[in-house]
């Protein structure tokens, strides 16, 4: 199984959204996810200000409008545990994948990317800026940056695990 976790600072904006979409595109594809399954999606934060919590009311409503519901998700706050079960970690920017990098174990460390860094045609972007303290256009970028990122990492993992003809 391959199992995928996006991570951000608080997981309620970008990566429950990435988690959201990402699943979209994969389920579009045929590709399921889920504990039994060949993929396992999952996100977390690397601070823990909003356990348990869905994500903000905002993300929600801007994965809506592509017809992605994140409303069931909650938060929970990045584990020791998460470099060792994961075979991806994806940070949303250089300051979390920093994090990530300082707490992973070195033979995990080969896991950890930037999320932006499987984005096509999109040069000179590397992160998802936090939309957090932003407006509704910030979640508008945030969600455009996450679509070609999600698009471009699951046409990656597609090829890379040959996960449509197994
Ligand atoms: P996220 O956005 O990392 O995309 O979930 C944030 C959410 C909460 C906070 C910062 C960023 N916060 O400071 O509470």
């Amino acid at each position: 199984m391959v199992k995928i976790l996006f991570v951000c600072l608080g997981n309620i904006c970008r990566s429950p959204t990435a988690e959201g979409v990402f699943r979209h595109h994969a389920n579009k594809a045929g590709i399921e996810d889920g504990f039994t399954k060949k993929i396992y999606i999952d996100s977390a934060g690397t601070a823990g200000y909003h356990l348990a919590t869905p994500p903000d009311k905002r993300a929600q409503l801007t994965a809506l409008k592509f017809g992605v519901d994140i409303g069931d998700l909650k938060a929970r706050k990045l584990t020791m545990q998460d470099f060792s079960d994961f075979t991806y970690l994806l940070a949303m920017d250089t300051d979390n994948l920093m994090i990530m990098q300082r707490n992973c174990p070195p033979e995990h460390q080969h896991k950890l990317h930037l999320f932006m860094s499987f984005a096509e045609n999109s040069p000179g972007i590397t992160e998802v800026p936090d939309p957090y303290y932003g407006d509704t256009e910030d979640f508008n970028i945030a969600y455009d940056f996450i679509d070609r990122a999600a698009q471009g990492f699951l046409k990656y993992i597609i090829h890379e695990h040959k996960l449509l003809n197994t």
